[in-house]
C-alpha cells in the first residue's frame, strides 16, 4: 500500500471551512464577552458627540479573547462611523516607533513615507488624524522596545481614544510617567472563561469549520478539558483541528476519543519542552543578577545581552519582577543623574531542608 492510499480524498475531507480554525479569523458573535466590549465601545462613545474618549489597558492571560474581542468592536466601529477611523496594530510585529507610524501611514493609505524621519511622519499623520477622530488599538504592548509614540499620540491628537492590551496587569508601572499621568487609563480584565464557556465557544468553532456528525462527544469533552485547565481558548482551537488532522490522516470519518488522545500527548510533549526552556532562560537570567547583585537593571540587560539573551528590555524587565515576586531578588528605585532606575540586589536565601 503507498503512503497516500490510506487518506481521504479532498471531498471526503472533515473540515468543511478550515480558515475557521485560523488564529486571525474573527467570529460573527464573540460569546462570553459582551460586557467587555461594551467597555470598550463606552470608552469610545464619547467621540460620537465630538469629545475626547477614554484610554483603557486591557489585560488578561494568554488566549482570552482580548484581541478578537477588541477587534470586533474596532469591526463595528468601521460599519457605524465614517468619521471615527480605527487603528489597530501589533507592537509584537511593529515594535519601535518608526514601525508603529510606518503601519499607520499605511492604514491610512499615506504612501510618500520614503526617506523621512519618524517625527516628520509623525507631523504628517497628526494632520490627517485631526481632521477626524481615532481609536488606537496597541496590542501586546509590552513588546514594543520604546513608548514614545504613545506620548506623541497622547499629546498631538485631540480625539481618540487609546486602548492597549497586555498580559500583565503591572504593564504601566515600568512606564515614563509622563505617560501614564496623560493615559489615565481605566483598566478592563478579561477572566479566563470557566469550563461551560470554554465549551461553548469551542462548540461554536467546531460548527464553522467541520462537517455535522464528524465529532463524537467524547473526543471533543476532551478537548474542551484540556483548553479549559490550560485556560487558553487557543490551546482549544489548535487542538480541535489536529484531530481533525489525526482523523483524516487514518482515513477516519469521525473524530474519535483516540485521535484526542493522540493530540493531546502530543500538546503535553511540547508543554514540557516549553516550561524547561521558560525555566532556562530565569536560571540564566538570576545567575547574572548573583554575579552582579545591587547593580543598575540596564547594566544587568547589558550583561544579559552579552551573554546571549535574546529577549527585548521589557521582556526582561518582567523576568526580574517575576523572580521578584518568587522571592529570589530584591528591586528597589533608585533616583540618580540619569533619572529613575531600578536596584535588582541577589537574595541569599535561607537554607531550606531540602537544600542538605
Ligand atoms: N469569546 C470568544 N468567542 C469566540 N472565539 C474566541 C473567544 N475568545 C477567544 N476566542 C478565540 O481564541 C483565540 C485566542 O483569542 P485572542 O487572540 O483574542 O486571545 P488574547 O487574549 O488576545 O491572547 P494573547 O494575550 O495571547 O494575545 C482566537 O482565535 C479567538 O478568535
Ligand atoms: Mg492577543
Amino acid at each position: 500500500m503507498g503512503v497516500f492510499d490510506k487518506i481521504l480524498k479532498a471531498d471526503e475531507s472533515l473540515f468543511k471551512n478550515i480558515d475557521a480554525l485560523d488564529f486571525a479569523f474573527v467570529p460573527k458573535i464573540i460569546p462570553y464577552r459582551e460586557g467587555e466590549q461594551r467597555r470598550v465601545a463606552a470608552a469610545v462613545q464619547p467621540l460620537f458627540s465630538d469629545r475626547n474618549g477614554k484610554n483603557l489597558l486591557i489585560h488578561g492571560l494568554p488566549g482570552v479573547g482580548k484581541t478578537v474581542a477588541c477587534k470586533k468592536v474596532l469591526q463595528e466601529l468601521e460599519e457605524k462611523s465614517d468619521d471615527i477611523i480605527p487603528i489597530y496594530v501589533n507592537c509584537w510585529q511593529k515594535n519601535t516607533s518608526y514601525k508603529v507610524v510606518i503601519e499607520i501611514c499605511e492604514q491610512l493609505g499615506y504612501r510618500f513615507t520614503q526617506n523621512k524621519k519618524t517625527d516628520e511622519l509623525f507631523k504628517e499623520i497628526v494632520k490627517q488624524l485631526n481632521k477626524r477622530k481615532v481609536v488606537f488599538v496597541f496590542d501586546e504592548i509590552d513588546k514594543a522596545e520604546d513608548s514614545d509614540f504613545i506620548y506623541t499620540l497622547l499629546e498631538d491628537i485631540y480625539r481618540k481614544t487609546i486602548i492597549l492590551i497586555t498580559n500583565y496587569r503591572t504593564y504601566l508601572e515600568g512606564m515614563d510617567d509622563r505617560i501614564t499621568s496623560r493615559l489615565m487609563p481605566e483598566l478592563i480584565e478579561f477572566k479566563p472563561y470557566n469550563v461551560d464557556e470554554m465549551s461553548g465557544i469551542l462548540k461554536q468553532r467546531l460548527e464553522y469549520a467541520f462537517f455535522p456528525d464528524v465529532w463524537e462527544t467524547e473526543a471533543f469533552e476532551m478537548v474542551v478539558q484540556k483548553a479549559a485547565s490550560l485556560q487558553d481558548v487557543r490551546v482549544g482551537i489548535h487542538l480541535l483541528k489536529d484531530c481533525g488532522d489525526a482523523a483524516e490522516n487514518k482515513a477516519s470519518r469521525k473524530i474519535t476519543s483516540d485521535h484526542a488522545k493522540e493530540s493531546l500527548a502530543k500538546r503535553d510533549e511540547f508543554e514540557t519542552l516549553r516550561s524547561t526552556d521558560l525555566k532556562n532562560e530565569d536560571k540564566v537570567i538570576l545567575s547574572i543578577v548573583k554575579k552582579n547583585s545591587k547593580k543598575k537593571i540596564g547594566e544587568l540587560f547589558r550583561l544579559y545581552t552579552e551573554a546571549g539573551g535574546k529577549s527585548v528590555y521589557k521582556t526582561f524587565q518582567r523576568k526580574i519582577k517575576a523572580l521578584e515576586e518568587q522571592g529570589f531578588v530584591n528591586l528597589t528605585k533608585s533616583t540618580g543623574e540619569g533619572g529613575n532606575t531600578t536596584i535588582v540586589e541577589y537574595k541569599e536565601r535561607t537554607k531550606t531542608l531540602a537544600d542538605f
